[in-house]
């Protein structure tokens, strides 16, 4: 499995990463999630995606019960967590309404609480989870430099930022940005054209992308992008040893030069060993952008 350095100081992530968002869907026990990470580090999977949110803010508890039943475990891992939305719910009646809140001491609060529920001193890559469209960037950078210096934190980044969002926070920063995750698959080309991918490449900072599946629609028969693109994967797959759509789906996304990290959704074994595969296929130019045309249902201009 190939690694990447995300941004010029930052920590070493594999490339593929595995996302739990999904995770507690299935109601899995710690067991089986500690043998689902396990399995991940068999292939060379050692970074793991999560968000205070997740689950409705269960799922970096769920982790951190699993991770706690090998000890070591957690050593071999990348983690990365993001905070940032705070919604109703069970957890949390006495909030009225949804709402982003990137203010520092906000962040540093959630942060605190991810480290207790990971049972971990610090985690490698924190992510603002969205742009709070109230808070100043001066006092999110702030809240972001302290973390960085008492070391709970690694590194920093942010997660749907656009390319002003990204400067701006960045002016801020003791130390650099170091990824913004975005959505970036074959359903959604946007990044491609609206500079955020172009700024990576100029930063040096590799992008985590979410969704690389769409979320599962690239299959959807509905659809008419995904019928067209699955015609256009079954017409090019001979020559990539019969890869599926979902395979190609990935290769796509890895060929972009910004060097992105597509973060897995799927915990089923199977379709995780289908993306390790996908991870050695080297798209031809021709084909990359059959898929494209074929994902917009247009020639290129
Ligand atoms: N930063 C953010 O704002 C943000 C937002 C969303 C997600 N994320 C991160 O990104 C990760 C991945 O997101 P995602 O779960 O949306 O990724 P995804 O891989 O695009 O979608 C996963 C979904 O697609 C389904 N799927 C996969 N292969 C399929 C196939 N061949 N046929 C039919 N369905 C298929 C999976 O079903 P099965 O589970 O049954 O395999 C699952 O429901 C999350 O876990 C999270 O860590 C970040």
């Amino acid at each position: 499995m190939q690694r990447i350095q995300m941004g010029p100081q930052g920590p070493v992530f594999s490339r593929l990463v595995y996302g739990t968002w999904r995770l507690l869907a299935t109601r899995p026990t710690a067991q089986e999630i500690n043998r689902r990470i396990n399995g991940c580090l068999d292939l060379g999977i050692t970074t793991v995606d999560t968000a205070e949110i997740y689950g409705k803010y269960e799922v970096e508890q769920a982790l951190g019960e699993a991770l706690a039943l090998s000890p070591g475990l957690r050593d071999k891992l990348e983690l990365v967590t993001k905070a940032g939305i705070y919604v109703p719910c069970e957890r949390h009646p006495e909030r009225r309404t949804a709402y982003y809140d990137a203010t520092g001491g906000r962040l540093a609060r959630s942060v605190e609480q991810s480290l207790r529920h990971l049972r971990t001193g610090r985690v490698e890559l924190f992510l603002v989870h969205r742009p709070d469209w109230l808070a100043r960037a001066a006092d999110t950078a702030e809240g972001l430099n302290r973390l960085l210096e008492e070391g709970k934190i690694a590194a920093a980044g942010v997660s749907n930022y656009n390319v002003a969002q990204f400067d701006l926070l960045n002016a801020f920063m003791s130390r650099p940005l170091v990824t913004n995750q975005i959505e970036f698959h074959l359903l959604r080309h946007e990044p491609l054209t609206d500079g955020t991918l172009a700024q990576c490449e100029r930063a040096g900072v590799a992008p985590m992308v979410w969704s690389p599946l769409a979320g599962g629609r690239l299959f959807d028969p509905e659809s008419p992008a995904a019928r067209r693109l699955a015609d256009a994967a079954a017409g090019m797959a001979g020559r990539y040893g019969g890869a599926s759509l979902e395979q190609l789906a990935y290769a796509w996304l890895l060929a972009h030069p910004s060097r992105p990290l597509p973060v897995l959704g799927s915990s089923r074994d199977e379709r995780i060993r289908s993306a390790v595969r996908a991870s050695e296929l080297v798209l031809e130019r021709e084909d990359w952008y059959a898929l494209w045309e074929a994902a917009q249902g247009r020639r290129i201009p």
